[in-house]
């Protein structure tokens, strides 16, 4: 594919731990690609997926980082076959047992974009649950999306702000680009430095629309179960190597 330059081997790669983006942002996509290659149901390709995030994850946390933020579950992935909708959901719920069990040792900061009422009321409490025993934590915080769209966040955050201007609370005259972020899933979290995106795929895909206004991208067509933290540093290295002018010059 002539999008892609010539991978830089890891010799070649230079990553300057002392000058990480703040927030790398993760569509942890090729998982249904990566299985079928075997011979393997949709639903290994995405336990094997759980797995690199959680290397990654792990990994993101050792080098300082300071936020993570993964696209686990869309709005739209709903549509998919009901057998893998809930090997994913199976998958979470795994996932957060384990972060739970572990949270006092590893003290990473769980957060969750998106609206999760229609998940199980079991998911839902893990989700609480993690969320708010690692509420005090500090370093490196890691926000899962799960039902998560990048439009219905907008439109969510829209509704929100009209309603606080109809009780007096907004001032429709004057909304500034940080207010409007306040009534977003990510308040509170600085917008993605860096988003990746594995699997060959050239899009955005409803992720992070409004955050990633001013964010770097790397594409690769590595599929996300073979994602390795090699290739987190060729993604981190190609952003360092870039000159970020926030539409100045
Ligand atoms: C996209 O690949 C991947 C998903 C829709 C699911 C991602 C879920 C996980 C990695 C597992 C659970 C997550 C956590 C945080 C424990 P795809 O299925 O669209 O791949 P394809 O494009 O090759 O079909």
């Amino acid at each position: 594919m002539a999008f892609f330059q010539k991978k830089p081997t890891q010799a070649e790669v230079q990553v300057d731990f002392s000058h990480l983006p703040r927030h790398i942002a993760i569509i942890m996509d090729g998982n249904g690609r990566w299985a079928k290659k075997r011979g393997l149901p949709r639903t290994a390709g995405h336990a094997a997926g759980a797995e690199t995030f959680r290397t990654i994850a792990t990994y993101c946390k050792e080098i300082g980082l300071d936020y993570l933020t993964v696209y686990a579950f869309s709005t739209e992935n709903w549509k998919r076959p009901e057998e893998e909708v809930s090997a994913i959901m199976g998958l979470l719920k795994k996932y957060l047992l384990e972060a739970i069990g572990q949270m006092e040792r590893d003290r990473v900061k769980m957060e969750f974009f998106g609206d999760l009422s229609p998940l199980t009321p079991e998911l839902r409490q893990l989700c609480e649950r993690t969320r708010e025993i690692s509420r005090h934590y500090e370093g490196c915080q890691v926000n899962i999306c799960l039902n998560y769209g990048g439009r219905d966040e907008l439109l969510r955050a829209a509704r929100a702000y009209a309603q606080d201007c109809l009780e007096g609370k907004a001032d429709a005259n004057h909304l500034s680009s940080d207010q409007f972020s306040s009534y977003l899933f990510s308040k509170g979290v600085p917008d993605p430095d860096l988003v990746i995106r594995p699997s060959g795929e050239l899009r955005l895909s409803n992720f992070l629309l409004w955050q990633s206004a001013y964010a770097e991208f790397y594409f690769t067509d590595v599929l996300w179960p073979d994602f390795s933290k090699e290739e987190l540093h060729r993604a981190i290295a190609a952003y360092q190597s870039r000159n970020r002018r926030f539409g100045g010059i």
